[in-house]
């Protein structure tokens, strides 16, 4: 697409955005075009209480399926558009709702904590929802000493590091965070000694352990505004380092190894937003009996920064 093209398609957003009331939230793995439209950008944990506060009639969410779902669990009452239906997580569906009661019979003691990358009928089925930024926060809040938590097995290792609680990981995982590996880590390190390293609670326990800092994509956006240090190594979906450098220009930012890209966070383009808003598509909707029971899971996570 040539320049004027863009701009004629960003000119076109704009207005139909002020013309319908909507707003464009966008999370920080999103395309460099997509994050210089957004009204708001953040973590999953940001998108979500956005969501809940923004006086607005239509939300334009340019994430994945479980964020726009999850804005929809909150905000009921607003048109909330997701702009590609392909853009899926691939880890919230590696639990369904069967196997999770399953393994509920088997703990019917347990505390089922679901991380917010899981689709709404499991949110439904669980105690509490967390994400990557409040996880350790909500399951030390927990009384129960046993907690099933779904579905990311790395998350839920990096939890149990802060808890005595007996943790049942579900066998979860991030394709693009469980393909970073150690040694490319140390590499990277050895190429830049005096940066610090910053990885995604995705990432493995063997990753994790040579990581300076463990945080959420936000958390990230904040350690590289706050730092004393310079040179910031990222252990995360190569998206995020677009705003880290816009926002950071006297700091310089790698990929902690080869670039990791989420090809469900790549899949939206201006174009789809730019439909989205024309033919209010791809409307979110759930049906109530399970929006009810997810609102739960997720309002108790809201009370956890
Ligand atoms: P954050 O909530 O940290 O942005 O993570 C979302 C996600 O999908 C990470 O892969
Ligand atoms: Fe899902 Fe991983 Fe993509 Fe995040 S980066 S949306 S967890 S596949």
């Amino acid at each position: 697409m040539n320049n004027t093209d863009k701009k004629s398609i960003i000119d076109e957003i704009k207005h139909l955005k002020n013309e319908k009331d909507a707003v464009i939230l966008v999370h920080n793995y999103q395309r460099p075009e997509i994050q210089d439209i957004a009204d708001y950008m953040g973590d999953s944990l940001d998108l979500s209480r956005k969501a809940a506060n923004i006086d607005c009639k239509i939300i334009v969410f340019c994430g994945v399926k479980f964020m726009a779902e999850s804005a929809k669990i909150l905000s009921p009452e607003k048109t909330v558009l997701l702009p590609r239906k392909d853009a899926g997580c691939p880890m919230a569906d590696m639990v369904t709702v069967a196997e999770l009661r399953e393994l509920k019979a088997k703990h019917p003691d347990a505390i089922v904590v679901s991380y917010v990358n899981t689709n709404a009928d499991v949110k439904a089925e669980s105690d509490v929802c967390c994400t990557s930024a409040n996880a350790v926060k909500v399951v030390q809040s927990i009384k129960s000493n046993k907690i099933i938590f779904t579905p990311d097995r790395n998350l839920g290792s990096w939890v149990q590091r802060f808890t005595d609680k007996d943790i049942i990981l579900w066998d979860g995982y991030c394709y693009v965070h469980q393909g970073m590996n150690p040694r490319s880590i140390k590499l990277a390190k050895g190429l830049h000694p005096n940066a610090k390293l910053i990885v995604h609670p995705e990432c493995r326990p063997q990753v994790i352990d040579l990581a300076d800092e463990v945080l959420s994509t936000s958390g990230m956006i904040r350690f590289a505004k706050e730092s004393a240090t310079n040179k910031i190594l990222i252990g995360t979906e190569e998206g995020i380092l677009y705003r880290l450098k816009r926002e950071n220009p006297d700091k310089t930012f790698y990929a902690a190894g080869p670039a990791r890209v989420c090809r469900s966070m790549k899949v939206t383009k201006l174009e789809d937003v730019l439909i989205a808003l024309k033919e209010k598509r791809y409307k979110i909707e759930i049906p109530e009996f399970i929006r009810e029971k997810a609102k739960k899971a997720l309002e108790e996570m809201l009370k956890y920064i």
